[in-house]
């Protein structure tokens, strides 16, 4: 299966990606990554493994609707079968989701449907819980909202800061998205009904 990754930041997601891709009998391959920072620390990375990158600075659009679209055309000449949103920090619309409904997936730094959205390690600190971790999670309409396909978990040590928090949650993260991604490119989990169904005839 052909996938897109979609990055803004250092990209470590994106490159436990590209690692489980290099063998030969892992069931995707990465044609592509697209940042929508040129700044981003994951494109020198990417670029380091021979895959091609692509920049859609935000910046220099009028509006989301146009920056969308702009990446939309780009991607309907790769033709991916799947999307990777790895540490891609701009809210996908539904129009731009449609037309890879239940092909596109993310991953959050938190065990859904606990903390989404930004500064999830501080608050999962905040709140006193013992336990955190990861969550690979079909891509809909709602932020970190769509069916979980997997999560991996982490304790919460004493002394944690939101920094070593998140070290030890993407630890997990780095081991999860290959794995979710294997499910979804052999198809053992399919997006129905709202609803991660897995099985071999999913
Ligand atoms: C990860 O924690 C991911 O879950 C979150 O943003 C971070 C991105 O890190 N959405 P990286 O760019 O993959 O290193």
């Amino acid at each position: 299966k052909r996938v897109v990754v979609f990055i803004s930041g250092s990209g470590s997601n994106m490159m436990a990606l590209a690692q489980a891709c290099q063998d030969p009998d892992f069931p995707a391959e990465i044609a592509c990554v697209i940042s929508d920072k040129a700044t981003a620390g994951g494109l020198a990375k990417a670029q380091e493994f021979g895959i091609p990158t692509l920049v859609f600075e935000r910046k220099t659009y009028a509006d989301k609707a146009e920056h969308e679209a702009s990446i939309l055309a780009a991607l309907s000449e790769i033709a991916p079968d799947l999307i990777c949103l790895a540490g891609y920090m701009r809210l996908i619309s539904g129009d731009f989701i449609a037309p890879y409904e239940g092909r596109i997936i993310n991953i959050h730094p938190s065990l859904l449907p606990l903390f989404p959205g930004l500064h999830t390690h501080e608050r999962a600190i905040e709140s006193g819980t013992k336990i955190t971790g990861c969550t690979v999670h079909f891509v809909t309409e709602g932020m970190d909202e769509g069916p979980v396909i997997g999560q991996a978990a982490v304790p919460v040590l004493a002394g944690d800061d939101a920094n070593t928090l998140a070290a030890r949650v993407l630890t997990v993260e780095h081991q999860l998205y290959p794995l979710a991604l294997k499910l979804l490119a052999e198809g053992k989990v399919r997006m129905e009904g709202g609803k991660a169904i897995r099985g071999d005839d999913a």
